[in-house]
């Protein structure tokens, strides 16, 4: 990624620089929904918002999906993430997705939730690169640090089943689980979660991994021959810590060396 220096705006001097206080209303730029998001942040005491130069003053956009765009902001003198709502999300607040990340934070998965209102939610930074860039860049003989990730991953997914908290994006887990420096990985985006008798969290990541666009590169490096469908089948009917550990076997994630990873990529 290229480097981007970025300065921070104080929301009070942000009150009167119209051009870019109407970013936070994104994409419409309306400036009666920017006020609302203003006074938003300002209630739940973000202290400033940062920006770029290329070359105006522009928002520091982490990231954009299609509900929100996501901004570097401070807070109680931390550097946080603020998941902003989209003028055109076509849903009307952020609070179902702040509650149910506040649910998988019960269990320690997810950006922690600092703080939310009706459009804006206070997150913790996730610092890292997503998943999908990760792995692409992961040097094939890493088969230590690949294990410890994805059995990271896939132990959380077996959490959130035992919570019946189902993420619903997590087929797709490109954008939704960023790899950091530690090599902790973490689900974000509960935007489309629910609560569901029959979740699926673990069955997705499982697709990703065996039928997702690195599918080739992992198989490899995990030397796998067979693909658990029988039992996923069976963790299905029974989501059992014994069924979800076979599913590890299968995949030839339960190994001494996913103890032993070093950090060093
Ligand atoms: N807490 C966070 N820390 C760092 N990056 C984040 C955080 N939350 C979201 N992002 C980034 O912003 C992007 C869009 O956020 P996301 O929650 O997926 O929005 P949407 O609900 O619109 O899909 C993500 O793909 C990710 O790259
Ligand atoms: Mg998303």
């Amino acid at each position: 990624m290229m480097f981007e220096e970025s300065f921070e705006i104080s929301l009070e001097k942000l009150s009167s620089r119209p051009e870019i206080l109407s970013q936070l209303a994104y994409p419409s730029q309306r400036s009666d929904y920017a006020q609302t998001i203003l006074n938003e942040l300002k209630e739940m005491d973000v202290e400033s918002i940062y920006l770029t130069y290329q070359p105006r003053p522009t928002l520091k956009f982490i990231g954009k999906g299609y509900r929100g765009i996501v901004i570097k902001a401070r807070w109680r003198s931390k550097v946080i993430a603020g998941k902003i709502l989209r003028t055109d999300s076509g849903i009307p607040s952020l609070n179902r997705e702040a509650e149910m990340t506040r649910i998988a934070n019960s269990i320690g998965i997810g950006p922690r939730v600092f703080d939310y209102s009706g459009h804006v939610i206070l997150m913790e930074y996730i610092e890292g690169r997503d998943l999908d860039e990760w792995l692409d860049e992961l040097p094939p003989d890493k088969v230590c640090i690949l294990r410890k990730v994805l059995t990271a991953i896939m132990a959380q997914a077996g959490k959130l089943d035992s919570i019946s908290l189902d993420h619903g994006e997590l087929s797709n887990a490109r954008r939704h689980i960023v790899v950091k420096n530690d090599l902790t990985p973490t689900i974000l985006d509960f935007g489309k979660a629910r609560i569901s008798r029959k979740p699926k969290n673990l069955t997705s990541i499982t697709s990703y991994i065996t039928r997702g666009p690195h599918h080739l590169k992992i198989l490899k490096m995990l030397d796998v021959c067979n693909l658990p469908i029988h039992l996923l089948r069976a963790y299905k009917e029974n989501p059992s810590q014994e069924n979800f550990k076979k599913i590890l076997g299968e995949l030839n994630l339960v190994d001494e060396c996913s103890q032993k990873a070093t950090l060093e990529v």
